[in-house]
């Protein structure tokens, strides 16, 4: 029985975990999937109230007690240092590993993309998840002076790096996927990025049967608007991963309909969509949840029932097909409408026979 903890966190995170758990319940109960769902109250909200952002009991209690995470997303214009989202999200990257952070973009529907070449288009990111600049390793000396020195390090390990490119890799085997482009700055970062390179090189040795470039990432993100479909699996740093998961996003559909997995193979696995809370639009129910509804997807195939995940991403593409998405997508429904079309749509797809 798969035990599932749902946080769905700040803005529109809260709007559109609501509409993915509903999807969530409504396949578990057709398929018979027994799954036992908690509700965590985490965000801006419970550390402006009580100054907690995440025990460690929390958090073992994640690790420990829990098959998967369901995030909504973190971020709150009154905690403009960001110090929540830092301690949970990150938090959890970090301490429960989740070293794989895999971010598939996939064009469901060519009018969708504002490229004008929108032949079918399948991008799938592996992001490096638990190093890169993101560790908080560094400091800052005469703050607030003329003198004033920052330092943000930009952390790489050998195990860190090979781990990920493996996985890029071994997705690439498993799925039938014919090219790994590793996305760096190997020309101006001489220490990390030569380090990406010489593993990037070496595993890929033992692919021989799957090609594999590198690019530069501002190269990258010039090529993914210029002839993306050169692309199939990317590998990235934290910080590139990042960047380039963004620009993929918006060119597949929007970052509205993004998911990602964080995830330690065989031991833990978190699911959010890419978005964050988007304060510009939270409490209007324009935010588009399918996204967060294609998190439930990636996290079913990840159980290993990809017939559910499938029926799921069917249920996004027709929904595109018949208008019915917020207004992101061109529709005129709201976060909690396109719940519902969803939630009928699935239950008449399991009521008739396929
Ligand atoms: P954002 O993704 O929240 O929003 C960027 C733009 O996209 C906004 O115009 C927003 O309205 C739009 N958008 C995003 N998701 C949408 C959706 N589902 N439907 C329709 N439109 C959508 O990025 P931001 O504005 O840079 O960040 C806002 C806050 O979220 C910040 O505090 C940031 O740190 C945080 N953030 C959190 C996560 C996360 O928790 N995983 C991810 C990214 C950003
Ligand atoms: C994401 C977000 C986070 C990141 C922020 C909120 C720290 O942009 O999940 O893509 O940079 O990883
Ligand atoms: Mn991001």
């Amino acid at each position: 029985m798969p035990r599932i903890a749902l946080i769905p966190g700040d803005g529109i995170g809260v709007e559109v975990v609501r509409e993915a758990r509903r999807v969530l319940q409504c396949v578990a109960a057709a398929e018979g999937l027994d799954c036992e769902l908690s509700d965590w109250d985490m965000g801006a909200d419970r550390y402006l109230r009580e100054g907690v952002t995440i025990t460690d009991e929390e958090f073992r209690a994640l690790d420990e007690d829990h098959d998967a995470i369901l995030l909504g997303a973190l971020g709150d214009p009154r905690v403009p240092g960001n110090e929540h989202a830092k301690d949970i999200l990150l938090g959890m990257r970090f301490r429960l590993d989740l070293y794989v952070n895999f971010r598939p973009c996939v064009l469901l529907s060519p009018e969708m993309s504002p490229l004008r070449d929108a032949s079918p288009l399948r991008l799938e990111i592996f992001r490096e998840n638990t190093e890169g600049e993101y560790t908080g390793m560094g400091g800052s000396f005469k703050t607030g002076t003329p003198d004033e020195v920052a330092l943000e390090e930009n952390i790489a390990t050998r195990k860190g790096v090979e781990r990920i490119i493996r996985a890029a890799f071994e997705f690439a085997v498993s799925r039938g996927r014919g090219r790994v482009t590793l996305v760096d700055k190997s020309n101006a970062m001489r220490h990390v990025g030569g380090l990406w390179r010489r593993v990037f090189r070496a595993v890929g040795e033992e692919y021989p049967g799957i090609e594999q470039d590198a690019v530069y990432v501002d190269a990258m993100a010039m090529d993914l608007v210029r002839r993306p479909h050169r692309y199939e699996v990317i590998v990235a740093a934290n910080l590139f991963g990042d960047i380039v998961s963004d620009l993929a996003a918006e060119i597949t559909g929007g970052l509205g309909l993004a998911p990602s997995a964080n995830i330690h193979p065989g031991r833990n696995a978190m699911f959010e969509p890419v978005h964050g809370s988007a304060p510009d639009i939270a409490g209007s129910g324009r935010a588009n949840p399918l996204g967060a509804i294609r998190c439930v997807g990636l996290m079913l195939d990840h159980f290993g029932h990809g017939d559910a995940a499938a029926r799921i991403e069917a249920g996004v593409v027709e929904s595109i097909r018949a208008g019915c998405t917020t207004p992101d997508l061109g529709g005129s429904l709201s976060t909690s409408g396109v719940g519902d079309w969803m939630v009928r749509h699935l239950e008449a797809s399991y009521a008739s026979p396929r």
